[in-house]
């Protein structure tokens, strides 16, 4: 099942990860894919701010792992950009981190765990929309199982009352 919003600026992607934020809880995958620049970065940083959290996201690229936890939810923030094959994530401990639901799990460049993860997850993919816009991007959201759709469910209410948007 798959839902697609297109994201009119950078505010509005990060609204939209405030609006995810909501229906979210300890636990919860999301692998977000897609070029760089296409926004998941920006996505979380919205996702953060609705889980209340002091600090400010940013990509964490060269430590891998953050965690956040001064927020609603604790916030488990990865990115895969440098890491490749089944033997890097073990050594890195993602697999400890998807598996103790501790927080909501944010993986970016999340494609390349797929073949991996045994675990439901929400897979989120950005991509640019140049015939629209420079700062226009698309999100194809993704799931299979009931479980996302219920939250899902709940997410589309959440952006058609505050927008009208879809
Ligand atoms: N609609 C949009 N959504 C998100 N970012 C956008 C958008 N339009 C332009 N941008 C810009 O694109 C860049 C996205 O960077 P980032 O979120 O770090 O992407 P990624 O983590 O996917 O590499 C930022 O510089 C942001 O200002
Ligand atoms: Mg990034």
């Amino acid at each position: 099942m798959h839902l697609e919003i297109l994201l009119e600026s950078p505010v509005h992607t990060a609204d939209i990860g405030i609006k995810l934020s909501r229906i979210l809880k300890a636990g919860d995958i999301l692998l977000l894919s897609g070029e760089l620049g296409g926004g998941k970065t920006t996505f979380v940083s919205g996702l953060a701010r609705g889980l209340k959290l002091k600090e400010d996201v940013s990509s964490p690229s060269f430590t891998i792992i953050n965690e956040y936890i001064n927020g609603k939810l604790r916030l488990i923030h990865i990115d895969l950009y440098r890491l490749e094959g089944e033997a890097e994530f073990e050594n890195a401990g993602i697999d400890r981190y998807i598996s103790k639901k501790s927080g909501i799990v944010c993986i970016e460049w999340g494609e390349k765990l797929e073949k991996f993860i045994d675990k439901d997850y929400l897979k989120i993919d950005f991509k640019y929309c140049p015939d629209k816009g420079i700062d226009k991007r698309i999100i194809m959201i993704n799931w299979k199982s009931t479980y996302w759709d219920r939250k899902i469910k709940r997410f589309r209410k959440i952006i058609r009352k505050k927008e009208g948007l879809l």
